[in-house]
C-alpha cells in the first residue's frame, strides 16, 4: 500500500459527471503528487449496478474513490471492493446536497447524524487498510456553530477516522440547488482553521472557492492540504505549477502541445467501443485557457467532437489549428511592431 499522506497537500475534488477515469487520467499528466478524487459512487451502484463503476487507469494513482452511502454494512463491502480494484483511499461523502442524496440519506444531512457516519467508519475500517476518510461541510442548515461542526469531528474522529475534508461553507438542505450551496453560503475559512489548531493529530484539508497558488501557499500554513475542484477542471494547466511550487518536483513543466499529444495516443489506445474521442476531449477545454487560441482551441472541440461520425485525431487536428492561429499573430506582431 503507498502512503499518500505527503500527496495529500494538493488533492482534486470528486465532481459529479467532471471527474472521470478519463479526466483523472488527463489530470495526472499534468501532476504526479496530485490525490486525485473519483465522482461520487453510491453504495446501490456497486452493490446493484450492471456497470462496472469502480475501472480507473494504472496511471491514475494515488486515486481516492468517494463513496455515497449511510449503511454501514453496504460502506464496508463497498469500500472492501475499493480496496481489491487497487483504490488509495475511500471517502465518505458528507457533503452534497442535492435532493436525490438526501432521499437517500447521505451526503451532506450527514452532518446531522455524526454516529450513522461513525458506524460506517468503524465498519469499513475492519474490512480495509486503506485510509477511510471523510468530506464533509462546516455545517447543515441552522446547525452551523463551531461547536455543532466540532461535535460531529470528534464523533467520527472516535471512531478512527483521521483525515477530514472540509469545504468551508455550510449547505442549505432546503431551497437551494446543487450549484447554488457552492455559491451562496459565504466560504468560512477561520472555522477550519481553528478545527485544525484545536485538532493537530487529524490530517485537515480546506476545500472552497481556491484559485492560485498564493491562496494555497496561504492555506498550507494553517492546515495540511488542499483541495481544489472547479478551478482544477475549468484552468488544468495551474496543476503543472502545483507540482513545481508544492511538490517541489524538479520536471519541467510539461508543454499543452505535449499534453496534447499524450491525449491523442490516449484516445488511440481506447478499445470500448462506445468510447467517442470527446469523451476525452470535454476534460480539456480548458487546456489553453488565457492563452491564445484559448477560443479556437475550444471551439473546434466542441463543433468537431460531438457529432455523428467523430473525427478520430480530434486533438492533434484541434492542436494544429491552434498553432496555426498562434503563429499567425505572431506574424502580425512581427510585421506590426518589427
Ligand atoms: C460539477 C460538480 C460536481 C460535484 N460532485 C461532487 C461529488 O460527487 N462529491 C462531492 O463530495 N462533492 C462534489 N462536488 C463539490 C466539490 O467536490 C467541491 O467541494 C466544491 O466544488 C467546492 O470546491 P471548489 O470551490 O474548489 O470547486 C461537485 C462540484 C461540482 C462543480
Amino acid at each position: 500500500m503507498s502512503d499518500i499522506s505527503l500527496n495529500r497537500k494538493f488533492s482534486v475534488a470528486p465532481m459529479l459527471d467532471w471527474t472521470d477515469r478519463h479526466c483523472r487520467y488527463f489530470l495526472r499528466q499534468l501532476s504526479k503528487e496530485a490525490l486525485l478524487y473519483t465522482e461520487m459512487v453510491t453504495t446501490g451502484a456497486l452493490i446493484f449496478g450492471k456497470g462496472d463503476y469502480l475501472v480507473f487507469n494504472d496511471e491514475e494513482h494515488p486515486v481516492a474513490l468517494q463513496l455515497g452511502g449511510s449503511n454501514a454494512s453496504d460502506m464496508a463491502r463497498c469500500a472492501e471492493l475499493a480496496q481489491q480494484r487497487g483504490y488509495d483511499e475511500v471517502n465518505i461523502n458528507v457533503g452534497c446536497p442535492s435532493d436525490r442524496v438526501k432521499n437517500g440519506a447521505f451526503g451532506a444531512c450527514l452532518m446531522a447524524q455524526p454516529e450513522v457516519v461513525a458506524e460506517c467508519v468503524r465498519e469499513m475500517q475492519k474490512l480495509v487498510d486503506i485510509p477511510v476518510t471523510v468530506k464533509c461541510r462546516i455545517g447543515i442548515d441552522d446547525m452551523d456553530e463551531y461547536d455543532d461542526f466540532a461535535r460531529f469531528i470528534d464523533i467520527v474522529a472516535n471512531a478512527g477516522c483521521d483525515t477530514f475534508i472540509v469545504h468551508a461553507r455550510k449547505a442549505w438542505l432546503q431551497g437551494l440547488s446543487p450549484k447554488e450551496n457552492r455559491e451562496i453560503p459565504p466560504l468560512n475559512y477561520p472555522r477550519v482553521y481553528q478545527l485544525k489548531a484545536t485538532h493537530p493529530e487529524l490530517s485537515i484539508s480546506i476545500n472552497g472557492g481556491i484559485t492560485t497558488i498564493q491562496q494555497m501557499q496561504q492555506h498550507l500554513q494553517h492546515v495540511d492540504g488542499v483541495m481544489v475542484g472547479r478551478e482544477a477542471y475549468t484552468n488544468p494547466y495551474l496543476l503543472a505549477s502545483v507540482s513545481q511550487t508544492l511538490f517541489g518536483s524538479p520536471l519541467p513543466l510539461p508543454s499543452r502541445a505535449e499534453l496534447v499529444n499524450t491525449m491523442q495516443a490516449y484516445i488511440e489506445r481506447q478499445t470500448d467501443e462506445w468510447f467517442k474521442p470527446w469523451h476525452v476531449a470535454r476534460h480539456m477545454l480548458g487546456l489553453y485557457q488565457g492563452q491564445a487560441g484559448g477560443r479556437i482551441w475550444r471551439r473546434y472541440l466542441s463543433q468537431n467532437g460531438t457529432g455523428k461520425s467523430p473525427d478520430p485525431h480530434l486533438l492533434r487536428n484541434a492542436l494544429e489549428q491552434v498553432e496555426q492561429a498562434q503563429a499567425n499573430a505572431e506574424k502580425f506582431a512581427n510585421t506590426k511592431f518589427g
